[in-house]
């Protein structure tokens, strides 16, 4: 970088520019897909960005746009700003939709007031609940603060292994605390009266988001076996976690099942009813680390799965999260493809369930061969200047072959194959927004498309259900599930090789 340039980053789809000092915001935004709906005369807030790291100064439209609570958390307008040092910059327009759950389910209601809450890697959902009549009373969705320091969970544990679990716990124990007290002080002019009725709340999420918000140290899962040395406290109250509410709720964190299985997927295991199932049926998690338990009411095993941030966006030559611009659907119409682009307008790039449909796609062509290489081209065009590499094809291979193996793997201790998976639950936004034909064209489920579920947000649902439940039952549950470390077992390099490969036929 020169003297006469500053790095502009943007979020959520970690976009990284480098822009000559001086330069307007408008002119670097509106080429990457930013819209600007009263033409950048300051006037509409539609360009609303948030100030991630650097600094830009209160313009006057800014003054008389915007609240005073949002320039304090650092919202400007972009078409009023230029470049003059670095930047971090959180776009409103390319908003990621959180996945939230409106599932009904059978309780005993109870006194007071509850939160549920996912704490994801990249979004949180919570939701405030009426426990004796179950009704939802506020819902609160975010970006995970901890962004800012890594998008994903690889770059966020190297982080606070160079001294940043502090700062990790910090923010993340602050925005959670704003959350619920922002839920609560929407029932009443103030919290003090609602706060006494906070009875629970119920924090569920991947190892990573356990040890950085429960303050366990995260330096074993840096390393072979990747085990946590101890499971860490899980049961705080506000006051610990340094929340500004009185009263004396308990804030609980649901137990992680393993190494790399977290609560988020015992919170699944509750939501889906695997556990109390008769038929055998399994619960995947499609992403870094793709999760997958398969069991019934007798016996549970899990694993996880090193699938790699493929089905993220990531390593991916034109990949991105699913944010406005990502291709998120690609059909084959007429010998070419008809891409969805999340937001309309230009597309920027290429989220995982657009590129699971993307290969499938490129194989119904016959323009990717069943070994993954592809016939007579280097890249596959999609839509405007969105291409899919060979490297990229590759990439998902490592991906489905992964979590493709492991449910194999783990159905097999059953003496069961595929076949006798009465469903499979997908979770999560991305198991929510696949193409189940795509992904079983791909390999990815080998099983009839009508016992694949997408389950939605597992997590929240399942720690709503944990709000009605006593801690020894959840606790209960997690004891009966088997963690497998399935890349120990000798035959899984033969069986995920087997797995990377694409059906030769649909
Ligand atoms: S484009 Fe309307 S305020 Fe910036």
């Amino acid at each position: 970088m020169n003297q006469r340039s500053h790095s502009l980053r943007l979020s959520p789809a970690d976009l990284r520019l480098e822009v000559p000092l001086g330069t307007r915001l408008q002119d670097i935004l509106f080429g990457q897909g930013v819209e600007f709906p009263c033409g950048g005369r300051g006037r509409c807030k539609g360009c609303r960005v948030k100030v991630l790291r650097g600094d830009l100064p209160i313009s006057p439209e800014d003054a008389q746009l915007l609240t005073k609570a949002d320039q304090a958390a650092g919202w400007r307008l972009a078409c009023r700003h230029s470049v003059a040092g670095d930047l971090e910059l959180e776009l409103a327009q390319w908003e990621m939709s959180v996945l939230g759950d409106d599932n009904k389910f059978a309780f005993v209601p109870a006194e007071g007031l509850g939160v549920a809450i996912d704490l994801g890697t990249t979004t949180i959902a919570a939701q405030l609940l009426d426990l004796r009549s179950g009704n939802v009373l506020g819902v609160r969705t975010a970006l995970n603060a901890q962004a800012r320091h890594g998008g994903d969970i690889m770059s966020r544990v190297e982080f606070a292994l160079n001294g940043g679990q502090e700062e990790l716990q910090r923010l993340v124990r602050d925005q959670l605390g704003q959350m619920v007290i922002e839920m609560l002080n929407e029932l009443k002019p103030t919290a003090k009266g609602t706060s006494q009725q906070l009875i629970r709340v119920v924090i569920v999420g991947n190892t990573v988001m356990h040890h950085i918000c429960c303050g366990v140290n995260i330096a074993p899962m840096a390393a072979y076996p990747f085990e946590p040395t101890q499971p860490g406290r899980v049961r705080f109250s506000p006051q610990d976690l340094g929340w500004q509410l009185s009263g004396d709720a308990s804030v609980e964190f649901l137990p992680c099942l393993g190494g790399f299985v977290g609560s988020d997927i015992l919170a699944g295991i509750m939501a889906t009813g695997l556990h109390e199932s008769r038929g055998l049926i399994a619960l995947m998690d499609l992403g870094t680390n793709g999760e997958v338990v398969v069991g019934n009411r007798e016996r549970m095993l899990c694993t996880s799965t090193a699938a790699g941030p493929a089905f993220e966006g990531a390593r991916i030559w034109m990949g991105m999260r699913a944010a406005t611009g990502a291709i998120s659907a690609v059909q084959v119409e007429n010998n070419a493809f008809t891409c969805r682009v999340i937001g309309g307008g230009e597309p920027r790039g290429l989220c995982g369930s657009g590129l699971v449909d993307a290969v499938a796609a490129g194989l119904q062509l016959e323009w990717i061969h069943p070994s993954g290489r592809m016939v007579n081209r280097k890249e596959m065009p999609l839509a405007g200047s969105v291409l899919l590499s060979a490297t990229d094809v590759r990439e998902l291979q490592l991906a489905k072959g992964a979590i493709a193996a492991g449910l194999r793997m783990l159905t097999a201790k059953f003496g069961a194959s595929l076949e006798d998976l009465e469903q499979i639950h997908l979770a999560g936004a991305f198991g929510n927004y696949i193409s189940r034909a795509s992904a079983q064209r791909i390999g990815l489920l080998r099983v009839p498309l009508d016992r694949v579920v997408p389950a939605g947000n597992t997590a929240l649902l399942g720690a709503k259900r944990a709000l009605f439940e006593k801690a020894a039952t959840w606790d209960d549950i997690g004891k009966r599930v088997e963690h497998l470390a399935l890349n120990e077992d000798p035959s899984f390099h033969d069986i995920y090789a087997e797995e990377m490969g694409f059906p030769s036929c649909a």
